[in-house]
Parts: C-alpha cells; structure tokens; sequence
C-alpha cells in the first residue's frame, strides 16, 4: 500500500516522479504529492488521485532534477492535504516518503512533542522525519548515520525514501517489511516501491533486502549499508518486465484487459510445465522439494483475499488428485493464532503481489516452526517469493486493475500442476486418467476464449441487475470457492453487498434472504455435485427468487428453471473453476461500469496490501 517513487539524475524529475506515480496508482490513491529540489525545496501535495496532484500543481515551479513521490493509501490520519505525503522535518529541510506503519509512533511523538516538535500531520511518517531531525541535531551525525540510528529506535514496517535540502546530490532509501526496488541507469537512479516505474528507463535493478539503507549519490556507486552499519554489496538483477503489459491496449479498463489476457496468462503459466509429449508435469522452481511436497503429512495454504479462494480451490484439487490433506488459511488469523505444525507441513503461500504483510507474517511463522515453505507468487523478486524455501511463479503478466482476475486463474492453474506433479510421483492415479487430466488441462486456455464469448450477453444481463442492492452467489464442490470469489468481485468494484456460499448451506440461513428481488446466481456446471445443485436452485425457484445460473453448454434443466443462464464449454470437474470465474468477472465488471464506478481503483482498496 502507497506508492514511493524517487529519481535522481540529468533530467527533470517531476515528469518521470508522476509517469511513476500513475503506475504506482494501484496501490493506494487517497492522495499523492511530490518534493522537487532545485535553488529551493518545493513541497505539493493534495487529496485525490494523481490527476487531482497534476491540476494542482500547473503553474507551480516544477524544476529538479531530484525528486520524491508518493500516493496514499491512509492508514493513519483521514486522507486529507495535511496528512499526504511528503512530509517536511521541523526545519523544512529534510522530506520524507514513507510506505508501511510505524507502530510505536505514538511513544515517539510524545517524547517528540515534549521536545517542542510540532506535527502538521496525523500520520505516523511525519514522526518519523522528526525523529530523524532530532537524531541529527542531538548526535552531531551526517543525514544518513541520522536516519540509521533513527531505523534502530523504530518498530514496524517501512519502505522510506529521504531527501534533504542539505544535500541536494543525494536520495536515502531504507526498507523493512514494505518493498523497495533501485533502478540503476545511465548517471541516474530510481527508487520505487516496484518496479513498473522503472522498467521503461532501465532493466538493472537492485531490490534492498529489510533493514537496508540505500545511500544514492549522484555521479557515485550505489551503497548499500544495514541499520547495524555493515556495507553490503549491491546485487543487480535484470527487470523482465515488459512494458506493453503495463499499458491498457485499447482496453476501457486494465480489469477488462487482464480478464481477456486470461487464456494467455493461463498458457503462460503452463508453458514448460506440462509436457504431453513426455507425459510429465514438472515445475522447475520445486524440483528440489518434490519429494517433500509428496511426502507431507498436511498441506496448509495461507493466503489472503482472491489468493485465498485460489487456495480453497487448491484444497479440492490436492485433496482429490494428490489424496494429501489440506487447510486453507486466511494469513491474517493464522499469524496470531498459535497453530499447530509441524516439520513434516508443508505451507503454500499464495499471493499475487508478494507483498501482503499477512502472508509476509504468517510465512515467517511456519518457518519459526520448522515448515517448508513454497510459494506461489506472480511478480517476480517480490517480498514473499524471497521468503520461502522454493516456490513457482504464475507467468500472468503485471495485474494492474484492483481487482483481481487473471492472477486468480493463473494461481489455479500452477495448484493444479503442483497437485498434477504429487500425483505424478505418488502413483496415485491410473495412468489414462492423469493423461486426460493432462490433455484437458492444455485445452483450458482455448475454453477460456470460447467463456469469453458471452460477454455481450453477460453485459445485457448486468444491465438487468445493476440497481440491486444484494446478490447471492452459490455454488458447490470446486464451484463453492468460486460463488466466494464472484461475490468479492462484485463487492470490490461495483459496492454492491454480495455473499458466497456453498449451495446446500443456504438452507441454514440466507434463503430466510430470498424474495422476488433477490438475485441469486448459482453455478451450476454439469459435473459432480450438479443435481443437488438443480435441487437447490428448485428451493430458490419455489421462494420467487431471481435465478442466473452459469451452466455447461448443452444444459437444458436449468435453463427452465432459471431466469438467464450463461453458458461456458465443459471440461473436467477438477479444472472447472477456471471457466465458471470468468463470466462471474465480467458481469461485476460490466455492473461496476454501469453502475459509473472506478473499476481499477474502486474506493479504499489497494492492490498490495502491505500493512496488516
Ligand atoms: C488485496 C487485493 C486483492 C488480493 C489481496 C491479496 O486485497 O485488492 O485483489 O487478492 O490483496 O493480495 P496478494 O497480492 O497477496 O494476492
């Protein structure tokens, strides 16, 4: 959450600080602002969006070819002009950017306070670029010994960057907990919290590791330095990156972009790791730990928000092909409990970003305990990829809109090949049956496309239903965690109150919901559970409910029974949460967009969530 961005070279910062704040948008857009050097340190900053920033801004000195900038996602203090960043020390001399949570804030403004410190702000950062004024003053220290001591004296997680008037040559970036990532160009440097601001000026990169001090001096080597004071050498890695993924394509939206990328990304995310030819599913990024994962007396998946659902799903799949018992956890309660494990556990994290501060926690709670861990992420260097033992990337491609979709699909798919590869080894599975699991896990991408197909109807059936205020999604088997994951989708972007529940449980409360305005969408695929299913959607059906059911093609007994169905291709019972998400997407899109609402940025949400 919030987004940093920094640069320091020849050319004018602002026009690159705020090409990087757009970027970084996803991450939090309560408000934004920039500090720009030159002869004088000039300081805006504004509630809203970037946009709001660049109204604000026209006419103003804009000079510097060093700069910092920020946009928010409010933790501490109302998003308002006061409490964006950047935030000035006491003399207006130093600024500082901050993503992350200083807990023990309070006990430092205090004693700050006490010392005749005023605060401008509400925030915890502002305590922060005070303390590190102080620091200074008191010891006698140059800014960056100032900002090492001051690291010391903190509890929490930050990811900061620090510029002062003082040394108009100079950046000072530090991170523990949130990401910060260091492009090194031609005689110019940037620091962003991740890479996408970057990639277009360089593909050299240096990602700080917790409790690094980056020092960043113009015409000089990058330092690195710990806040235990022992340099560290940079290690530079190479961005893959790639630019086009970062734009919308003629998209309206970057959700509509990324639910069409899905039959690439799901490709993408296959691509070496299933071999029919060979009849082998292998993926690389475990190989050491194949046997580990086969042998584990219990899997337990820890995840937070879409990646949760990705691990419900992984549930049924492990449980059906792998026959290795599994527990899905939310991140954020497992890290607090004291649960049970053990060294023969094996923990699978899922995230898209990397970053999420639970998953972070909880990750490093199972280590404590002896677990293995492997993860599966999507960006590619990021906070969680670098924490576990071994782990897998889903190739999807940068997911920019908020709302996630393509990497929900992606993180299936490699569950699906991890529960594909345990079988594989364990011999579980006749041999014809693994081939066809195989053979029609290829096919899913083609399927995807043909899902896609009903995107009209979709926005016709949106069009219908875009004024309620409730939506019920149900469904069963592998279908459950996808009703939880079509009505998080509508929740995210359109506000409009949705649940998801497995179909049967609906007896034991929410039908008391069910009247003629109600709305309840069943996914109601041919296989499994499906004619418990049907009996479910007759209940709804006999209570004058409103039904819209996502059927196999070819169904012909729902489609009686329900008011819209929406058709996607058959496939096996294990692979069809792939298909039955998509339509699911496209109506909260197509609802969202009708109902005027910002679909990439829907209100106080954030794409990486790396505060608890
Ligand atoms: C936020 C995002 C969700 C995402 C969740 C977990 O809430 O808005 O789309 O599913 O975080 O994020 P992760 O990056 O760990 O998958």
């Amino acid at each position: 959450m919030c987004g940093i961005v920094a640069y320091i070279g020849d050319r004018q910062a602002y026009p690159l600080l705020m090409k990087g704040l757009q970027r970084l948008e996803y991450r939090g857009y309560d408000s934004a602002g920039v500090a720009l050097l030159n002869s004088s340190l000039n300081l805006y900053k504004k509630k809203g969006k970037v946009a709001d920033l660049q109204d604000f801004v026209k006419g103003k000195d804009l000079r510097g070819n060093i700069g910092i900038g920020h946009t928010r996602w409010a933790t501490h203090g109302e998003p308002n002009d006061e409490n964006a960043h950047p935030h000035y020390s006491s003399s207006k001399k130093h600024v500082i950017i901050h993503n992350g949570i200083i807990e023990n804030y309070v006990t430092l403004k205090k004693e700050l306070g006490k010392r005749g410190y005023e605060f401008q702000s509400d925030t915890d950062t502002e305590v922060l670029v005070h303390l590190i004024e102080d620091i200074q003053a008191k010891e006698e220290v140059d800014l960056v010994e100032a900002v090492r001591i001051a690291l010391n004296g903190v509890i929490g997680a930050y990811a900061i960057v620090i510029l002062s008037k003082d040394n108009p040559d100079q950046l000072i970036a530090a991170k523990r907990g949130s990401p910060l990532v260091i492009g090194v160009g031609n005689k110019e440097f940037f620091v962003a919290s991740d890479a996408t601001p970057i990639v277009e000026h360089t593909k050299n990169v240096v990602y700080l590791n917790d409790n690094e001090i980056a020092i960043i001096n113009r015409n000089e080597n990058l330092k690195i330095k710990t806040i235990e004071n022992k340099f560290m050498t940079p290690y530079m890695e190479e961005l893959e990156l790639n630019l086009e993924t970062l734009e919308k394509g003629g998209y309206d939206h970057f959700m509509l972009k990324e639910i069409y990328e899905q039959p690439q990304s799901i490709k993408d995310s296959m691509r070496g790791r299933l071999n029919l030819e060979t009849g082998i599913v292998g993926l690389g990024g475990i190989v050491d730990y194949e046997k580990k994962l086969a042998n584990a007396e219990r899997i337990i998946m820890i995840a937070c928000g879409t990646s949760w659902h990705a691990g419900l799903v992984g549930e049924y799949l492990f449980e059906e092909l792998a026959r290795i018992p599994v527990e899905v956890e939310y991140a954020s309660e497992f890290r607090y409990r004291d649960p049970v494990i053990n060294k023969n556990d094996v923990v699978i994290a899922i995230s898209q970003s990397g970053e999420t501060a639970d998953t972070l926690a909880a990750i490093e709670l199972a280590k404590s305990k002896g677990a293995t861990i492997l993860g599966i992420c999507n960006v590619v260097g990021s906070s969680i990829a670098r924490a576990t033992d071994a782990g897998s990337y889903t190739h999807a491609g940068p997911e920019v809109g908020v709302a996630s979709t393509k990497a929900f699909t992606a993180q299936i798919t490699l569950l699906a090949l991890m529960a594909l590869s345990v079988a594989q080894s364990k011999g579980n599975l006749k041999k014809s049956y693994f081939q066809q699991l195989m053979n029609e896990l290829e096919s899913i991408p083609a399927k995807v496309e043909k899902a896609l197909e009903a995107d009209e109807q979709i926005k016709y059936i949106a069009g219908v239903y875009k004024d309620v205020q409730n939506m019920l999604y149900l469904g069963r088997g592998y279908n459950f965690p996808v009703a939880l994951e079509g009505a998080l989708k509508l929740k995210e972007i359109s506000y409009i109150h949705a649940e998801g529940y497995p179909a049967a449980e609906m007896k034991h409360g929410p039908i008391a919901l069910i009247d003629e305005e109600m709305p309840v969408i069943f996914i109601a695929t041919s296989k499994g559970p499906y004619p418990k299913v049907v009996s479910n959607i007759q209940e709804v059906k006999a209570r004058k409910g409103k039904i819209i059911a996502i059927v196999t093609e070819g169904d012909t007994t729902v489609k009686e029974l329900a008011d819209y169905t929406i058709e996607i291709p058959e496939t096996m019972e294990p692979f069809v949460p792939l298909l039955s998400v998509v339509p699911l997407q496209l109506l909260s899109y197509h609802i969202a967009v009708m109902r005027g609402c910002n679909v990439d940025q829907p209100r106080n949400l954030a794409k990486s969530v790396t505060v608890e």
